[in-house]
């Protein structure tokens, strides 16, 4: 049994910095499912294949050529790193992942990576259809404001433009489209833990998910 630690939530929630973490604690690898999907949606374009085709960008999904190495992303021999976080990419992504063929060809991709001595997953859907049985489901919260600072703050440090009021508007859009899709809408697990981290350190978040799954789990 590999041990799952399962962290979803909206965009600019902080699930990733949270789920890097939770796993260099404890000694865990992590899936970064956005970039599945983000990637799809690159791939998809660079094939010229339109996003709302489900079919044609599923059979994209279903022969993704993705690489993780030394904490860059390949697509084939192109490192896609720095695209797969442009804006654009989480748009592109959040539109692919309407698709429920799409979705079912990253399924087993996902599975995939569980490995010793174990695994944190972050995403969407990770603890309510992907790891349905891992022990510790947490769902990740923060308020539309602290959210549009935060990914504020992340743009700004890598000198890209940004202003506040318009990315506010761009996640609460891109959230809406995740809560009102049919396929895997973005909603916490039914037994899922939930943590609003508005007014938390990344260090509270953290000790708070390892008090959990130091319960949730028989060491
Ligand atoms: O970092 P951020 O939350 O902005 O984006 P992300 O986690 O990389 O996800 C990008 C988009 O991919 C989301 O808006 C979702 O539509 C989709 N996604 C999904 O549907 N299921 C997942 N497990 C992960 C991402």
């Amino acid at each position: 049994d590999i041990p799952v630690i399962t962290i979803d939530g909206p965009t600019a929630s902080g699930k990733g910095t949270l789920a890097d973490v939770v796993a260099h604690e404890l000694g865990y690898i992590v899936l970064d499912s956005g970039a599945l999907y983000r990637a799809t949606g690159l791939a998809a374009r660079r094939a010229g294949v339109e996003l709302d085709e489900a079919e044609a960008v599923a059979a994209i999904a279903a022969k993704l050529d993705l690489h993780f190495a030394k904490g860059r992303v390949w697509l084939g021999d192109e490192d896609i790193t720095d695209a797969l976080r442009e804006e654009a990419s989480g748009l592109a992504a959040s539109q692919v992942a309407a698709h429920a063929p799409v979705r079912a060809a990253l399924n087993q991709l996902q599975l995939d990576f569980r490995c010793l001595p174990g695994l944190v997953a972050d995403g969407r859907d990770m603890g309510s259809m992907v790891f349905p049985d891992a022990p510790l489901k947490v769902f990740l919260t923060a308020s539309a404001a602290t959210r549009a600072e935060r990914r504020h703050k992340q743009l700004i440090s890598k000198g890209i433009p940004a202003n506040i009021a318009g990315l506010r508007e761009d996640l609460e859009a891109r959230d809406a489209r995740d809560k009102g899709r049919t396929a895997s809408p973005l909603q916490a697990a039914a037994d899922a833990r939930r943590l609003d981290n508005s007014a938390q350190t990344i260090e509270e978040s953290r000790d708070l998910v390892l008090s959990w799954w130091a319960e949730a789990r028989p060491f």
